[in-house]
């Protein structure tokens, strides 16, 4: 433990020192000061754990210099010296807020108990505070959580309800668009902008689906099938179907598949996540730029990681940027669900997601996951994944 930090406050220095020695060799850091302001100065740059003060000094007092103490400063106790004859000063001091009082003569031994004591409380309290600060702070993540578990819950269940009309607004709109198109209805007034309108309700439709179709995947149950999983035919594959964007867009794509082993895991879910990552990627880089798609084997399990060269996400947004609907992207191009739903697959699989980033540089998102899926069973019983998925993020929050 460190040393315990003393300063001795006293006017009369024949009395001081001699103390101030024999208390150093007993292991306490001491300073120490020959009046009240002296002492107060000294505080304002010097941090300390108990103050010795004698109550009889010529200009601040001993009582006035410890309300001084107490009024400007935290976390210090104060001893108060009397005069033999003038314990009355020591019951008012302790009143005021004085640990304790000695007597003058003092006993070196009874001096260094006491110093000791006082700074055993101040520790004791000081604990005490970051306990309750830690609390505080947990609660606070507990609730931000909570309100993620209940908005997650509520988002899937607005999803479902949405699907279904949205999939009759969609026939609805092709019918239209079929009827238009007829032979007979060649000659109708303003039939180009019908079309343009047909057009408009199509693409609404097909972003707001694309919202709900993210959000349903996470929960959807038929999913939750689990096999061996040959991840480098997984990341070939869909590098192959999102090849013909990223040629679009003069960006090259390079796949390392250095993992040997499969995994016993769930390869729809696991292709969700790569798509996400890697239109994320895509999105990011400019012409010219490259996507690195990366696998290796990890002596429990597996590592997969897609890293660009791309725009780089600031510091301060990289943990928001797994929020669900946090996206910097236009309306009809982002969703800011891609790696909310990431991170919930990549929990709900055992595995964690993690990102580095450098602005300017580029992005590499790393996940690792087990060689073996050990959650099976309790998901298949669980009704509510958004809870599990949660539940498993608070339980092993991100480094
Ligand atoms: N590879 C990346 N490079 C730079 N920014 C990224 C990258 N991946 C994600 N982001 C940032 O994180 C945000 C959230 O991503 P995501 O959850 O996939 O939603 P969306 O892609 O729909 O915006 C993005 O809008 C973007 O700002
Ligand atoms: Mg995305």
């Amino acid at each position: 433990m460190d040393k315990i930090r003393v300063l001795l406050v006293d006017d009369e220095a024949d009395f001081r020192r001699p103390i101030a020695k024999r208390l150093a060799r007993r292991d306490f850091e001491v300073h120490e000061a020959g009046s009240g302001e002296d002492a107060l100065d000294y505080l304002a740059s010097l941090s300390v754990d108990v103050v010795v003060l004698d109550v009889k000094m010529p200009g601040l007092n001993g009582i006035d210099t410890m309300a001084r103490i107490k009024e400007q400063f935290e976390g210090i106790e104060v001893i108060l010296l009397t005069g033999h004859s003038s314990t009355e000063d020591g019951v008012e001091g302790i009143k005021r807020g004085a640990f304790d009082y000695l007597t003058k003569p003092i006993a070196l031994e009874h001096l260094a108990g006491k110093i000791t004591q006082a700074a055993d409380k101040l520790h004791r309290e000081i604990e005490k505070q970051r306990e309750a600060n830690f609390r505080a702070k947990m609660e606070q993540q507990m609730i931000a959580t909570e309100r993620l578990a209940s908005l997650g819950t509520l988002s899937t269940g607005i999803a479902h309800e949405i699907d279904n009309p949205l999939a009759i607004i969609k026939e609805a709109s092709g019918y239209l668009r079929l009827v238009l198109g007829k032979d007979e209805m060649a000659g109708i007034p303003r039939r180009q902008e019908l079309f343009n309108a047909v057009d408009k309700i199509e693409s609404a439709v097909d972003r707001t689906r694309r919202i709900t179709h993210q959000l349903l995947g996470f929960v959807r149950k038929q999913e939750q099938s689990f096999m061996e999983t040959d991840l480098k035919a997984l990341v070939d594959e869909t590098v192959e179907f999102l090849g013909k964007q990223a040629r679009q867009n003069d960006i090259e794509i390079s796949v390392q598949a250095g993992a040997q082993g499969g995994i016993w895991s769930n390869p729809y879910e696991i292709r969700q996540v790569l798509v996400n990552l890697l239109t994320n990627a895509i999105h990011a880089t400019p012409p010219g730029g490259c996507i690195t798609v990366r696998t290796e084997d990890l002596d429990e399990g597996i590592s997969l990681s897609v890293a660009d060269t791309g725009s780089g996400i600031p510091k301060e947004n990289l943990e928001k940027v797994f929020e669900p609907f946090y996206t910097t992207k236009a309306p009809g191009e982002g969703t800011g669900l891609g790696l909310y739903v990431s991170r919930g697959i990549i929990g709900r699989l055992g595995g964690k997601i993690r990102i580095d980033s450098r602005l300017g540089y580029g992005t590499k998102v790393l996940i690792e996951l087990p060689r073996c899926q050990v959650f099976e069973d309790e998901i298949k019983d669980n009704e509510n994944i958004c809870y599990e998925i949660l539940n498993k993020i608070k339980g092993e929050p991100e480094s």
